[in-house]
């Protein structure tokens, strides 16, 4: 790397003047542990933050749990805890396989914490002088499961759509309804239907993908009613300043987080600055399981308290299991308890062997049945095969040919074209870094396992080691084999750099193998000039010599035959 890079890069802290991304995964219910469904959607966020504090985005990445509610009250009640106590039991199984899984999140949230009882009293006091307010009693059905309110509309149509004479199921998770009738506070949500599909027609990019959005746009064309955002009959929940008898609506007090984690409401001035600089957040990355919440109610609610609106909200598929009696997939959920726990997964795949799968192999707008003879097979081809293989042979030549070293760079190197090199130049950045910024993780990665095929190929077609043979008495073959061994480190540097969001650890291990320590530091460092990747993936950037390091096999290959 040269000098001008690491002065770049030197102690360097993020800086306001940097333009700030800020996204969110969902808080998740603490009713069990944290399956692949749930650390699938966390993975996503990563990657994505991972890839913008490289290019030069001052990023804050959010997630946390959600605490309040009759599910998680229940689901404390049902083992024996207070709900306090069970949250607090909770949230190391979240924290540890965050932790497990490399997860460089910057703020854990959790609803019960002072700072969201906080901004949630000053959410309902600001909806009180909004006029959006006001008071009535909630008669109809509820799903527990998924925590929502159902009109007899949607239960009729649903009913009808499944072809089924019980409309007491609940329409989304199919589970049986709880009849509740009690006094509520309701937010007038049906008044901001026409701003929503103004919304929706100014930003049709405002949920993706965009099926999703058509969606959301359809049903709140269909009419929206009213939402009732209190509860009286239990009181695990955030007290209605106001009106203690009621506890704020689980839903209305989560969706609240993401602004609870960037000091929404205080009054301190340094918090104010930062609510400032980094409200509306870039990109909630939800499933599309709860789209209505964050893309009708939450913009709905926002504009009542004239806060402004986030700029993208990212809705996946989901992660299905199939059911052993009906053989139908199903959507693995805490809940149903059909859930694969990841330790399951990292055991066989590694870290980064386990986020590749997901992040590349999945794709994220459509729901995935997952299959540990898939896992496997695109384990062994990509990862054993090609990535960890091209490394582990350019590296072990390196060594045997080149004293342990890398070969020193020569005159003219950087001038010369060759196949790779041409891979490089020809849009790989640009095809990659569009892809990323979609998530479209799968399409960023084929744009660099090009790269990396072409590079195995080209072992294949130069033929070091019949070079090697003759290196000694002849210069050309001597400089020859010192060229191909360079335009093969150069491209697996390049490769390394792109990768790196998606395995930051292997990434990591395979710039220090190749003896470039300070640009495996730099991985993942929040940078203060734009476009920092593009420049550090331009070709020509490799230093050399270094010493090498043969170590053993970066994804070692796994036996399929049981
Ligand atoms: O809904 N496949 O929490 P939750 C893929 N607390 N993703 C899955 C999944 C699966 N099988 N199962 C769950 C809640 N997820 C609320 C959110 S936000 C203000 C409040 C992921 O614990 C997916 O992202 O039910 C889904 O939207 C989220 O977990 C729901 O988690
Ligand atoms: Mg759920």
């Amino acid at each position: 790397m040269s000098q001008e890079f690491r002065d770049m890069i030197t102690e360097h802290q993020p800086e306001f003047n940097q333009p700030s991304y800020y996204i969110t995964t969902p808080i998740y219910y603490v009713n069990a542990a944290p399956h692949l469904g749930t650390a699938y959607c966390t993975l996503l966020c990563d990657v994505q933050a991972r890839y913008r504090r490289s290019m030069g985005y001052n990023v804050r990445f959010l997630t946390g749990m959600d605490e309040h509610g009759e599910k998680v009250a229940q689901a404390a009640q049902e083992h024996g805890y207070s709900p306090q106590e069970w949250c607090d039991a909770q949230a190391p199984l979240f924290k540890d396989l965050w932790k497990t899984l490399n997860i460089s999140y910057d703020d854990f949230i959790r609803t019960t914490e002072p700072r969201q009882y906080k901004a949630v009293q000053t959410l309902w006091n600001r909806m009180r002088e909004s006029g959006y307010l006001y008071k009535g009693t909630y008669d109809g059905w509820y799903c527990l499961p998924c925590e929502t309110y159902f009109t007899p509309t949607q239960l009729s149509h649903a009913a009808q759509e499944h072809q089924r004479a019980d409309e007491h199921l609940c329409p989304d998770c199919q589970r049986p309804l709880k009849r509740v009738e009690e006094e509520s506070y309701f937010f007038k949500l049906s008044a901001f239907q026409d701003r929503l599909l103004e919304l929706y027609a100014k930003h049709p990019d405002f949920v993706q993908p965009t099926f999703r959005m058509n969606e959301v746009r359809s049903f709140v064309e269909g009419g929206l009613q009213d939402l009732s955002v209190s509860r009286t009959s239990f009181d695990w929940g955030i007290p209605v300043p106001f009106d203690t008898k009621h506890v704020t609506y689980v839903w209305f007090d989560a969706l609240l987080n993401y602004m609870t984690s960037v000091f929404y409401g205080e009054d301190d001035p340094i918090r104010k600055n930062q609510f400032a600089f980094r409200w509306p957040a870039q990109c909630h990355v939800v499933g599309k399981d709860i789209i209505r919440f964050h893309c009708i109610i939450w913009p709905a609610m926002l504009m009542a308290i004239n806060e402004a609106l986030p700029e993208h909200v990212f809705a996946h598929g989901f992660l299905t299991v199939r059911n052993s009696e009906t053989g139908n997939a199903e959507k693995m959920s805490k809940s149903r308890g059909n859930a694969i726990a990841p330790q399951e997964v990292i055991d066989l795949l590694g870290i980064d062997g386990y986020r590749y799968y997901f992040m590349c192999d999945v794709i994220h707008g459509e729901d995935s049945a997952i299959s540990f003879d898939r896992m496997k097979q695109v384990y062994n081809a990509d990862l054993a095969n090609s990535w960890g293989n091209l490394v582990s042979r350019t590296l072990s030549m390196c060594a045997k040919y080149f004293d342990g070293q890398t070969p020193a760079i020569f005159d003219g190197w950087h001038d010369e074209h060759n196949v790779l090199r041409d891979i490089v130049d020809d849009g790989l950045f640009a095809d990659y870094s569009a892809a990323m910024e979609q998530m479209r993780y799968a399409d960023a990665k084929e744009a660099v396992m090009k790269l990396i095929h072409a590079a195995n190929h080209y072992i294949e077609d130069m033929a070091p080691w019949t070079l090697a043979k003759t290196a000694a008495t002849n210069d050309k073959d001597a400089q020859q084999l010192a060229r191909v061994m360079l335009n093969l480190l150069e491209s697996i540097r390049i490769a390394a750099h792109l990768l790196a969001p998606i395995m930051p650890h292997t990434s990591h291990e395979v710039l220090c193998r190749m003896g470039l320590e300070p640009e495996a530091e730099i991985l993942n460092s929040c940078l203060s000039i734009d476009l920092i990747l593009e420049k550090l993936c331009a070709w020509g950037g490799l230093s050399a010599p270094c010493a090498v390091v043969c170590d053993a096999p970066l994804f070692p290959r796994i036996d399929t035959k049981n």
